[in-house]
């Protein structure tokens, strides 16, 4: 073979390579390292990572993207107004509970609502998810505090009591022996442009005006915690076995609670998209423009740096990711939420790998995109579903093998 033969041989291995690599999700532009510090530095051991190199991604994710949230204020207070009542035909113990941030009624509030299994014997571990349509929503039980709060102007049948059940299938995690703890989110933040008034961050005005400001999805994971303060306190839950969930713009948040919050031992991200798992550098569907024009609530100011530079963002979402380990995560995806690049949100699971691996647990058990339907299983967990954008109950079926393995040891 002549050299220009090899050449032009070897130039289409590498392209056919490149392609490959390409349909498994890898990035189209060079993606930073979780493992390398910002002087450059190699982190090889997991001292490095806990004390150094954690310790500054999450700083840099908190100024950069989700901006700075509050501490817990020592005035926090629970008000548990619905004390433990027979629920859900005899099968749980419904507790209501609101929770005063500033320990104050006419302060920063919001409510959870609780069913803890009725035959449950001693502790329970939970799993606690952020709804989009209100607590009433989630079942059709008629006792449940209606939200005077709302995103849109007037109640549609999805706000009605039980009009979102499909996507919370109660009885099976009671079932499997979890609590469920929620909590609404437009309870925290309206998520509209211009809800700011409207929103718990009203209450923490030092917070805003400064390009690190206490962002919506910011506000949303610190009410996760501030749900797993009260979940702490209450003898009915083992709060050392905690999972968080949310779908789509609410999975973006569950991601950084999780990424924040080292009480949390799952996290499970439903289809949460850009600014959630998805790999910005692959510069495939929604992009930082678009979150930052159409949601300009979500992240902070200094995000905006970043419009039209996804593929040269100086971080991106599997090093978040990565901030869990060695906490269970799973990432799930659907087929038909083009939106979210459901490719992109494989990639970050499993660009977040060494960080797992580091830290004595396994990277995601996959190294090509799974086929639709076939779930990998494992400390980091991974589906894409037939279907559109929605929570079905195939992935919450996977959601609770998930859980039984890292919260009950099965
Ligand atoms: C929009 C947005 C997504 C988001 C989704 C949702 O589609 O573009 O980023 O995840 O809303 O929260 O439903």
């Amino acid at each position: 073979m002549h050299i220009r033969e090899i050449t032009l041989s070897s130039s289409i291995c590498l392209i056919v390579a490149a392609l490959t690599l390409a349909q498994d999700g890898a990035p189209t532009a060079p993606l930073p390292d979780p493992l390398v510090m910002a002087d450059g530095s190699r982190v090889t051991t997991a001292a490095q990572w806990r004390n150094k190199r954690r310790p500054e991604l999450l700083e840099l994710f908190t100024r950069e993207m989700y901006g700075v949230a509050p501490p817990r204020s020592p005035q926090m207070k629970f008000v548990v107004f619905d004390k433990g009542t027979l629920a859900l035909g005899g099968k749980a113990i419904r507790k209501q509970v609101t929770i005063l941030l500033k320990g104050d009624p006419n302060g920063p509030k919001f409510d959870l609502l609780i069913y803890i299994p009725k035959a449950a014997k001693g502790k329970v571990p939970a799993i606690l998810g952020m709804n989009f349509y209100g607590n009433q929503a989630v079942t059709d039980d008629p006792d449940i505090r209606v939200t005077p709060n709302r995103a849109g102007s007037l109640p549609g049948k999805n706000e009605a009591r039980g009009g979102n059940a499909a996507q919370w299938p109660v009885e099976a995690m009671l079932d499997h022996g979890y609590a469920l703890a929620t909590f609404y989110r437009c309870d925290v933040d309206p998520d509209t442009k211009d809800g700011f008034a409207k929103s718990l961050k009203a209450f923490y005005p030092e917070l805003q005006n400064r390009p690190d400001n206490f962002s919506t999805i910011g506000e949303w994971a610190w009410a996760f915690s501030r749900a797993m303060d009260y979940l702490e306190t209450d003898h009915a839950i083992d709060a050392r076995h905690v999972g968080i969930f949310g779908w789509s713009r609410l999975g973006k948040a569950a991601l950084w609670a999780g990424a924040n919050d080292q009480r949390f031992a799952a996290v499970i991200s439903n289809e949460s998209g850009a600014g959630g798992a998805k790999q910005f550098h692959r510069g495939i569907a929604e992009n930082i423009t678009r979150l930052n024009t159409s949601f300009p609530q979500w992240y902070d100011e200094n995000f905006r740096k970043y419009n039209d530079r996804d593929k040269t963002l100086p971080f991106d979402q599997h090093e978040m990711i990565a901030l869990i380990a060695p906490r269970a995560v799973y990432v799930a995806s659907a087929e038909q939420d083009a939106n979210a690049d459901p490719e992109g949100e494989f990639a970050s699971a499993k660009a977040a790998s060494p960080v797992f691996e580091l830290l004595g647990k396994k990277g995601l058990q996959a190294d090509h995109w799974p086929a639709v339907n076939q779930p990998v299983i494992g400390d980091i967990s991974y589906h894409v579903r037939n279907g559109p954008h929605d929570v079905r109950p195939y992935d919450w079926e996977q959601y609770l093998i998930f859980l039984d393995k890292h919260l009950r040891g099965k």
